[in-house]
């Protein structure tokens, strides 16, 4: 490996697969146990699925290491003290490493932030997702506004990085409400904020209240407008949108989620995480057992959980590469694009699409999506991978 590609950003995503409960509207991977998770043994698993990851991948120095959900914040520290070991004990792991841990926001996980940083935990991301307890009864949360509050209020005297997730464009929320609740959140927050729009997921229950008509969302117009009110209020706060739903401090994006958005090289270790990986040359993409117990028995037999390692053809990178790096303001090397596809983008779909104000070029010729054209960023994507 060269020292540039030592230099290249290397992520390693470890997921927790289990929740305290079900939330209605969220199609993760998630899971609701009444017995007690044996957490040890989930310890040796991944190590065991670190160890083959790294056998496959070997020589990489880890940039950022992100604990998603499910509920990270229901492992004991000592549980992400053991992982970060094992990751330190099969990859070289860089001296400036960011951490992050998603943690839910009760009472009883604030009380455990301060382990996970002395575990090396060095950035937490709190699920609070709206400021108003009759929303978090709606939502299935098992907090309320204040409780949230209080953790985002520990994790600030703990970490230096902390974020928080609001949902909004929620069922009856007007442009008045959401100003009013986005600009208490701004007050709170600290370098960066996930605003996400409610997006009624295949299957959940959510899904069934909205096809019965029992839920209704914001229509299109409502929901631009409270996109706008978003970007403008969080740009005049300092913490200007990056990518579609993410909001920060210029400097202080999530490093860990643009590697993804970048289209540089992660590893996905636990149930139903996924990976891309270059292995001998080839960009590979990988996925591996969803169901927490199916996982733990595959490692326990083989060594690993994988069920998906794919290679990725050309053109799948290409279309890979222009969905997520279509996401971010700074937008994808357009050169870039054409080393992956063998081929540069159609020059008459971008002259079309810059026509209708959706696309723009930058100085230094990067293509990017414009504030007009992030409402209807997938079809965007899908006219210039067609
Ligand atoms: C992995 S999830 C949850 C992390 C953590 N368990 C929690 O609930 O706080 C990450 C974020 O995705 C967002 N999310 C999940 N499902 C969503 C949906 N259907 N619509 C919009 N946002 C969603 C929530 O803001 C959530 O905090
Ligand atoms: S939103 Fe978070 S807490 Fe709720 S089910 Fe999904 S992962 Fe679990």
């Amino acid at each position: 490996m060269s020292d540039a590609e030592r230099k290249t950003p290397f992520g390693v995503y470890i997921h927790w697969p289990f929740c305290l409960s079900k939330c209605p509207y969220c199609d993760f991977n998630s899971h609701v146990r009444q017995a007690a998770i044996d957490q040890p043994r989930y310890v040796n698993a991944f190590a065991a699925e670190i160890a083959a990851t790294a056998e496959r991948a070997p020589g990489r120095t880890v940039s950022t290491i992100f604990f998603g959900g499910g509920t990270p914040s229901l492992m004991e520290a000592s549980t992400v003290g053991a992982i970060l070991e094992a990751i330190g004990r099969h990859w070289t792991v860089a001296p400036d490493v960011e951490v992050t841990l998603e943690a839910n926001p009760t009472s009883v996980e604030a009380a455990r932030l301060r382990g996970y940083r002395a575990a090396g935990v060095n950035r937490v991301s709190l699920g609070v997702q709206s400021l108003d307890d009759a929303i978090l009864k709606q939502l299935g949360r098992l907090h309320t506004a204040q409780e949230a509050l209080a953790a985002v209020a520990v994790a600030r005297t703990i970490f230096d990085r902390y974020s928080f997730d609001l949902i909004y464009a929620r069922p009856g929320q007007t442009v008045a409400d959401w100003r009013s609740e986005l600009a208490r959140a701004l007050g709170e927050a600290g370098e960066h904020l996930s605003l996400y729009q409610l997006t009624i997921e295949p299957d959940t229950p959510f899904a069934a209240l909205h096809a019965g008509g029992k839920l209704v969302l914001p229509n299109d117009d409502l929901g631009r407008d409270l996109y706008d009110l978003t970007l403008d209020q969080c740009g005049a706060a300092g913490l200007p949108a990056y990518e579609v739903s993410n909001h920060a401090r210029p400097g202080a994006e999530c490093r860990h989620n643009l590697v993804y958005w970048r289209y540089q090289e992660y590893a996905g270790i636990g149930p139903g995480a996924h990976g891309r990986l270059v292995v001998d040359g080839k960009r590979r993409a990988t996925a591996t057992e969803k169901r927490p117990e199916g996982w733990l028995m595959r490692v326990e037999a083989s060594g690993h959980g994988m069920t998906v390692n794919d290679a990725l053809s050309d053109d799948e990178q290409a279309d890979e590469f222009l969905l997520m790096g279509l996401r971010l303001r700074e937008g994808i090397d357009p050169k870039r694009y054409a080393a992956l596809a063998g081929r540069p983008l159609d020059r008459e779909r971008i002259a079309a699409l810059m026509g209708h104000g959706f696309v723009e070029t930058t100085a230094e010729g990067r293509l990017r999506v414009t504030r007009s054209g992030f409402p209807v960023l997938d079809a965007v994507v899908a006219d210039l991978a067609a």
